[in-house]
């Protein structure tokens, strides 16, 4: 059926004005004014809403055998999460341990998601160590749609890989026109910080962020845009959290490195004194990079504005209370990672846009535009033009309310950002046209979602 979307304000990144939206077979046929409806057309009338387009999280990781456990979400749960927030697609970090088999690894993320996604998605690759058959494989993996690859320099003997697992993953990345996302932390540092800390009896969740300086992530963003330049290769810094790492990339930047930085919604707006609460509540608040100094979020919120922040991801990850007790007695041995699926678009609006420094087209660009250009999606995801998927969020701002895990649709018992208010919110999603959300419900057809085929591209 088709559906016109009437009287919105609708906003892209570099353009703002009231409208329709016209949509038939999944696209955007027409935009203008005063549209006629066919008969059969369902209309909506958005007046005194925004409409933008879909929103785009980066980094998610939903299905992760990780730490001793395995992470809450399923595809159903996780999609579900994200369309009540406003995220029509996400790119889910496929993540094979170095004990794994790449191929297997990636047909088995593929297998986990196919069906049950509620709304569209693809993955980054993540290169786990590097041998004889992985270029190989990882070239199998490109052809099937996959455009981009993750490395982690930290989690050694699990995730992690070396400088010369780095350096070859680099090498081929650059010959295939992929893009390669990084975790950067140095490794070797973490875990003789880590032994030292235990040593002294400093087993509490107060400890995470001590075994993990800031210098410690500058070292590791350091080091990884000295490979890119090396190597010619293109890359994507991940879940940056503190100004050393910033300057370090952005130096890089300066000199000519092709990279990217992306930030993700806790380190804007969470503390490392959250994961200094006592017991079980701080290890909630354990992830890594680890909440920082509140002074950091000053310069994060500055380059963001300016656009040296590319965008904002959620680093979605999700341990229940139960399993963050795995960590009771080390802070080591606490799943790292806190889930914001649902969150991250509400919180931008509110605290990026509305109380902070974001236009209303840099929050479009850092939560949509700019990783659709980033990972070969637009412009076919992140704008609202004739021809792209009719991914759009219907959103009104005159909306108030506060964050809870009672009224969160995520598969978990917490919800980090617990009582935070939040100014405007998704009243109507529609995924390829399809109505998925509607008054804050979702009202959708779960198993919607499609993998999403990327083309390597070479990003300057
Ligand atoms: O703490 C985090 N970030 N957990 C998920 C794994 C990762 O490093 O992205
Ligand atoms: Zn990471
Ligand atoms: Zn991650």
């Amino acid at each position: 059926m088709a559906l016109l979307i009437r009287n919105g304000e609708i906003v892209t990144a570099n353009t703002r004005f009231n409208g329709d939206i016209y949509i038939e077979d999944e696209i955007i046929t027409r935009l203008g004014r005063d549209l006629e409806a066919p008969p059969g057309t369902e209309v909506i009338d958005a007046s005194g809403k925004y409409v933008f387009p879909g929103f785009i999280d980066p980094h998610v990781h939903v299905y992760l055998p990780f730490m001793a456990t395995f992470a809450k979400d399923t595809h159903e749960t996780a999609s579900i999460a994200a369309l009540m927030g406003g995220t029509t697609t996400f790119i889910e970090m496929c993540c094979p341990s170095r004990n794994d088999d790449a191929l297997e690894g990636y047909q088995l993320w593929k297998s986990k998601a196919e069906g049950h996604s509620a709304c569209d998605y693809s993955f980054h690759m993540s290169v786990t160590k590097f041998e004889q058959n992985t270029p190989g494989q990882l070239r199998e993996i490109v052809k099937d749609g996959i455009s981009s690859f993750k490395i982690f320099l930290s989690y050694k003997n699990f995730f992690g890989v070396d400088d010369a697992e780095m350096f070859q993953t680099l090498t081929l990345a650059r010959e295939l026109g992929v893009l390669t996302t990084a975790h950067c932390e140095n490794a070797e540092l973490v875990g003789r910080l880590q032994q030292r800390l235990l040593a002294e009896d400093k087993i509490g969740p107060e400890w995470h962020e001590p075994s993990r300086p800031e210098s410690v992530e500058a070292e590791g963003t350091a080091r990884f845009a000295t490979f890119l330049e090396n190597t010619g290769a293109a890359g994507y810094v991940v879940h940056l959290s503190c100004e050393p790492a910033l300057q370090a990339a952005l130096t890089a930047k300066w000199r000519g490195v092709r990279l990217a930085i992306e930030s993700v919604i806790p380190h804007f707006l969470l503390d490392k004194t959250y994961a200094e609460r006592s017991g079980v509540e701080g290890m909630k608040y354990v992830m890594s990079p680890p909440l920082r100094e509140k002074r950091n979020q000053r310069a994060l919120w500055d380059a963001l504005a300016n656009g040296s922040i590319d965008t904002v991801g959620t680093d979605h990850c999700p341990f229940d209370v139960e399993q963050k007790r795995l960590g009771k007695d080390a802070f080591t041995q606490i799943p790292n990672g806190i889930p914001g699926i649902e969150e991250r678009v509400q919180l931008l609006y509110t605290y990026g846009f509305s109380r902070g420094p974001l236009d209303l087209y840099r929050f479009v660009d850092a939560a949509s535009t700019r990783a659709a250009k980033l990972f070969g999606l637009f412009p076919r995801k992140g704008t609202i033009a004739e021809g792209s998927d009719a991914d759009l969020v219907i959103y009104d701002p005159a909306y108030r309310g506060m964050l809870s895990a009672k009224t969160h649709h995520g598969n978990n018992d917490y919800c980090g950002f617990e009582g935070f208010v939040v100014e405007g919110r998704p009243s109507v999603v529609t995924v390829r046209g399809k109505v998925q959300v509607r008054d804050g419900q979702f009202v959708g057809e779960r198993g919607r979602g499609r993998m999403l085929k990327r083309e390597p591209f070479h990003f300057r």
